[in-house]
């Protein structure tokens, strides 16, 4: 299939809104990542998507819309707490998981009775959206265990020849994904953090709100062993939790076995060390930057030739959170000082 590349502009979204009708996929951009999107009324159009992007059929996928309005056709009800986060957040970098009514394609949902959906922030979906009258569902525009896409070239990278379209509206802004966040009970918890952070979330909502992934990273070091199917570059990543004097050992042990090593870093720590290719992806005093260049700087390894990688952990206030939860999926192994 030939992928046509469009730039955005009136004309290139009305064409790439024939194609959405025509149940065709067509990538677009949001102000997080990248989207492949497809009617989420059509089995066929979904099906498309699960294809291109050798996606498990059993992860739900995000119903976009392009206004609020909208989002009452497809939930059973929206929930006081729901309201609220609606309110405070739409658009942008939130999608909220409430019960379906069972309008959207079952397999949009992996057959749970419940929906996840979302308002981006970016006006070229939203334009694309709307000039397509449906609701459009769409998973990050990578292959299934890559980094997500944060420009149209990534997507290229990823998805050439296998989808109808890419709407190129330039690098998206924030980085990472939406924070997704279960509604559909009274104490609402984040199946993902992300865009939205925690504290944004209770701020509104004037109540905790439990974030289940923070477990997952209170766990033991993963073993060397094991392979994780997330935001996974072409060569082991190994997180190295603890400070510049760590980080420093760690690297030279590499360098000692003989390794070619990469390092993605901070600004500042990336003018202490001297790897073999360094990668800065943005300030540690400037969280946002980095998770802004978090995905782009994970796959400039790939056309270097480095062993290994590693990887300096960030602090988790705010966006952190999610930046900490991406390179903690992406790690082959994480390192910890001896305690
Ligand atoms: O920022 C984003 O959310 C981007 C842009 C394109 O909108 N989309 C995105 O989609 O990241 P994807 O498919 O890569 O991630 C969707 C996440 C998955 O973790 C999925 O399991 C979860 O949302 N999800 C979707 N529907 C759900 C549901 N009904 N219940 C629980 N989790 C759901
Ligand atoms: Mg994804």
């Amino acid at each position: 299939m030939q992928t046509a590349f469009l730039l955005w502009n009136d004309e290139n979204i009305k064409e790439a809104a024939q194609f959405l009708k025509a149940h065709e996929v067509v990538a677009f951009p949001t102000e997080t990542v990248y989207g492949l999107g497809a009617d989420a009324t059509s089995e066929i159009a979904i099906d498309k998507i699960f294809k291109a992007k050798g996606r498990p059929s059993d992860n739900p996928l995000i119903v976009h819309l392009s206004n609020v309005e909208q989002l009452a056709q497809y939930v059973e009800t929206i929930p006081t707490k729901a309201r609220l986060l609606i309110d405070a957040f739409m658009p942008g970098p939130l999608t909220i998981v409430l019960k379906s009514n069972g309008t959207i394609a079952k397999n949009v949902t992996a057959g749970l009775d419940t929906v996840g959906v979302r308002i981006p922030d970016h006006p070229a979906a939203r334009q694309l959206i709307e000039a397509a009258g449906r609701p459009i569902a769409a998973p990050s525009a990578n292959l299934s265990g890559k980094p997500s896409p944060t420009s149209a070239v990534h997507v290229f990278q990823d998805l050439n020849g296998k989808i109808k379209a890419i709407l190129d509206g330039g690098p998206t802004g924030v980085g990472v994904e939406s924070t997704v966040v279960d509604c559909t009970k009274d104490e609402l918890t984040i199946l993902r953090p992300g865009g939205v952070t925690k504290q944004e979330l209770e701020t509104v909502l004037q109540e905790a709100v439990i974030d289940l992934t923070e477990a997952e990273t209170k766990v033991a070091p993963k073993s060397p062993g094991m392979k994780y199917t997330h935001y996974e570059p072409e060569v082991p990543l190994i997180l190295i939790e603890g400070d510049a004097a760590f980080f420093g050992q760690q690297l030279h042990k590499y360098q000692q076995e003989g390794k070619k090593v990469g390092v993605l870093v901070s600004e500042e720590l990336s003018r202490e060390i001297a790897a073999d290719v360094v990668v800065s992806c943005g300030s540690r005093e400037e969280i946002a930057s980095v998770a802004n260049q978090l995905y782009q700087s994970l796959r400039t390894f790939k056309s270097s030739d480095v062993d290994i990688i590693l990887a300096e952990t960030f602090n988790e206030d705010g966006v952190g959170q999610a930046v900490m939860n991406r390179l903690r999926k992406a790690a082959t192994y994480i390192a910890f000082p001896d305690a």
